[in-house]
């Protein structure tokens, strides 16, 4: 089958959707790879590395498009590379389908048939292809990082010859995949880590990474069968939001990850509690692309608020890290592909399979 990976056409997207390690398997499968031009360098993969691989480099994105029964990408396609299609088409690449419904439209004029990758459910069976999982996890560590980097003091402890320094306090909230990595990264600097969620189930999880698990009594308890949390009415949030204060105002670092799948991110600071930090404090709002767990978060962009409390808003994490990530990506990817073609190289999309079914979005 023809397999088609074209250059990311989004701004500051540095990932490739297939490296070559998988390209290597699916030639020795039997199917034709069409890489574009220069798709992997940004992510430490060049041309070369495809070829060798097995895949054929095209020079042009609709090069890439025309030729492919299976067009596989990291991000959602542009309106100019949804046209160059051919009717028919499988597309898979994370495509936030739950929040565009236009661009759905687009693909279901196009003819094409769309797997969205971030709606792989969470079961067993597929956390092989979870890529909100592999991608997430690369995001809460980059973000301990990028705190780290921010932040004007030490993480960990240290006794020197001119003193003891403490060690900075980092929070967490949020503590689904992101969050948990970004616990385990803080930990690993030195960092005195603690952590919030409104599922409780995660507190062990928190405490076995060597954090503080903040309980606080009042927060309704909101679990889907996913594993996701539901979104809280006004007053929950506000309840919450007052009981968190206090954590927020003693933590030099504040590292947030809350989100409720399709809906904007809760927020859970607001201005009145960065105005409570002290100076020289960090907040890193990884919830930025859909909003920010953050009231003063402006995504894309680092704010100082008056008191001198530094808010990051960074976009795209995972793209920061685009090797690994790319790579992680691509072991998704193929794992679905396990799925979509059969022992003899063909497409099989068995609509009645839960994770298909779940994932198709045009047909
Ligand atoms: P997510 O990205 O949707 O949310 C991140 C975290 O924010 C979640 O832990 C959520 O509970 C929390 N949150 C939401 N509203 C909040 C609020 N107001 N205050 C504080 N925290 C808030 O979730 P993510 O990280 O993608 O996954 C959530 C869970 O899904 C995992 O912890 C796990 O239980 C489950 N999961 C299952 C998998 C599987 O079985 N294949 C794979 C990955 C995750």
């Amino acid at each position: 089958m023809q397999i088609g990976v074209p250059k990311e056409s989004a701004p500051n997207e540095r990932r490739v959707a297939l490296i070559p390690e998988t390209v290597r398997r699916l030639v020795s499968a039997g199917h034709a790879i069409n890489v574009e031009a220069g798709a992997g360098l940004q992510a430490g993969f060049p041309d070369e590395q495809f070829r060798e691989a097995g895949a054929t480099i095209a020079e042009s994105a609709g090069d890439v498009a025309k030729n492919a029964a299976l067009y596989i990408r990291v991000v959602a396609p542009a309106a100019s590379d949804i046209t160059a299609l051919s009717a028919g088409v499988v597309l898979i690449c994370v495509l936030n389908a739950r929040t565009e419904p236009d661009l759905l439209q687009k693909l279901a004029e196009a003819k094409t048939t769309a797997l969205a990758m971030e709606l792989v459910p969470r079961i067993a069976r597929a956390q092989r292809m979870d890529v909100l999982s592999s991608q997430a996890s690369i995001a809460g560590y980059k973000g301990a990082l990028i705190a780290a980097g921010a932040f004007g003091r030490y993480f960990p402890m240290m006794m020197t010859a001119a003193g003891t320094v403490p060690p900075a306090k980092v929070l967490v909230l949020g503590a689904g995949v992101a969050g948990l990595q970004a616990i385990a990264t803080a930990n690993r600097l030195g960092a005195v880590v603690e952590a919030f969620d409104v599922r409780p189930i995660v507190k062990e999880q928190v405490e076995s990474l060597g954090a503080t698990f903040i309980e606080l009594p009042e927060t309704e308890i909101q679990e889907t069968t996913g594993g996701y949390a539901t979104e809280q009415t006004e007053e929950q949030q506000a309840r919450q939001q007052a009981m968190l204060a206090e954590h927020v105002a003693a933590s030099d670092v504040v590292i947030t990850t809350a989100a409720i799948p399709g809906r904007p991110a809760p927020k859970l600071i607001m201005a009145g509690m960065v105005a409570a930090m002290r100076a020289g404090s960090v907040i890193i709002d990884l919830a930025s692309e859909t909003g920010g767990n953050c009231e003063l978060t402006r995504p894309g962009e680092v704010v100082t608020s008056e008191n001198g409390v530094a808010i990051h808003g960074p976009l795209n994490v995972p793209s920061t890290v685009p090797n690994d990530a790319s790579r992680l990506y691509s072991r998704n990817i193929y794992a679905l592909l396990d799925l979509v073609i059969d022992e003899e190289g063909n497409l099989k999309l068995d609509f009645e399979d839960e994770i298909i079914g779940a994932m198709c979005v045009t047909h």
